[in-house]
């Protein structure tokens, strides 16, 4: 599901040096399949040029109440174009901008369209780390917040004035994933949540050697972004991964081992809707792990083990009937045979089979072929990427949801 298509947004841009990110944002949302009109503070159009986000956003670009035509000005309608957008996107906001919008100042294009628009705002801010933790800064963003508005985090790193911390705006993907998180409250999933497991677990052996195995997690989160692009709360419990997850926008619980991960599963679990165990769960783990770096002189010819908790097993004993459970089944021979008896074993609703005989399937690829199977009925799929994957999961589950 595409949430963005022909949604109408309105960015306002002010005048702060991560101005220069917007056409990036711009060019995404245009890609998405948004409409875009960008209006800009004068001093906006000091950081980036209004010409490159007119040909990106293939619209006027505004920054004064009027412009300039052959006979006479012609006036830049700040309540109609309030009007006209579905959100009201503020990138970068800065120090000076959230104040004039907690005063109710109307000394600019974008101020007088912050008054009187009636559409939802989103405000992105923008500014150096002791601006932003500065009280009033953040009086005014809360007031901002009691308002209405909604105000969006920002990033931790690099400043324009050479120091670091808390202050940059979100990158342009981050910024998207917000606003279609935005119009996805409304969407099938809206005010659901949506508990997900993936990636490996270790089994430490000693401090340097672990048992695991090859799940890079992909799966667990392509499905937490469809789920999260539905609509729904989205808590992703993970193994060791090599993910980009430092700016997904939905809550995220790395774990190691096994035990880890069932204690964070246990702990979320009675409050969620829908849980898939997505995840790649060690079998068996270490009975001890040594303390010190197990000597290859002193040898070793066997590893004790003991098995590990069975975390769906687990969720499917204490399931509620609001709940909707899904698991995974990585099979290498009679499939679905494997999988339906799993189904029925650890109280699913439904099971994901992945069958290692299927080229493309499993571990690692950036593909997969999948058989969605019930009690009572199986759905086989051609092989895709696995983000087409988890929202083929979610159509299917959203259709046994609805009956
Ligand atoms: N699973 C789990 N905890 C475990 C083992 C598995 O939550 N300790 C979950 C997986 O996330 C998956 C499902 O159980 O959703 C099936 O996992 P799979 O490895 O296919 O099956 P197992 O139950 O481990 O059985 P086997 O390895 O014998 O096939």
């Amino acid at each position: 599901m595409n949430l963005l298509r022909k949604k109408k947004i309105l960015l306002g841009i002010t005048g702060g040096i991560a101005a220069y990110k917007t056409p990036l944002l711009v060019r995404t949302l245009i890609k998405s399949g948004a409409e875009v009109q960008v209006i800009m503070t004068p001093s906006a159009t000091d950081f980036v040029s209004p010409l490159t986000l007119s040909v990106l956003s293939k619209r006027e670009v505004y920054s004064t109440f009027t412009s300039p035509a052959k006979d006479h000005d012609t006036w830049n309608d700040h309540v109609a174009l309030g009007g006209w957008a579905d959100l009201f996107l503020v990138a970068p906001a800065t120090a000076n901008t959230i104040a004039d919008f907690v005063h109710a100042k109307s000394n600019s294009l974008v101020t007088a369209t912050y008054l009187s628009c009636t559409c939802p705002v989103l405000l992105a801010p923008a500014m150096d780390l002791d601006m932003y933790a500065h009280t009033a800064t953040q009086q005014n963003l809360k007031k901002l917040a009691a308002n209405g508005v909604e105000v969006l985090p920002v990033g931790d790193g690099a400043l324009a004035s050479g120091l670091s911390g808390k202050g940059r705006m979100l990158e342009p993907d981050t910024l998207v994933s917000h606003i279609e998180a935005h119009f996805a409250k409304n969407a099938p999933l809206g005010g659901k949540k949506v508990l997900i497991t993936a990636g490996p677990t270790y089994e430490p052996i000693d401090p340097v050697r672990f048992i695991g195995n090859f799940s890079s997690g992909k799966m667990g989160l392509a499905l937490a972004e469809a789920a999260h692009q539905t609509g729904a709360e989205v808590l992703l419990v993970i193994g060791p991964n090599s993910l980009p997850l430092q700016e997904v926008p939905f809550e995220v619980i790395p774990v190691v081992t096994a035990n880890e991960m069932h204690q964070s599963v246990i702990h979320h679990y009675s409050d969620v809707d829908i849980a898939i165990a997505a995840a790649a769960v060690a079998d068996f783990s270490p009975q001890q792990k040594a303390l010190q770096k197990i000597k290859k002189s002193n040898g070793l010819t066997a590893i004790p083990v003991a098995p590990t908790p069975d975390i769906l097993a687990a969720m499917g004993e204490l399931k509620q009937s609001h709940q909707f459970l899904v698991g995974f089944a990585l099979e290498s021979e009679h499939g679905v045979q494997n999988a339906k008896k799993k189904l029925k074993a650890k109280n699913l609703d439904a099971i994901v089979l992945n069958s290692l005989e299927d080229a493309g399937a499993g571990f690692g690829t950036e593909t997969n072929k999948i058989t969605y199977i019930r009690a009572e009925k199986e759905i086989s799929y051609e092989l895709k990427s696995k983000n087409a994957v988890a929202h083929d999961i979610f159509s299917a589950i959203l259709q046994d949801l609805d009956q």
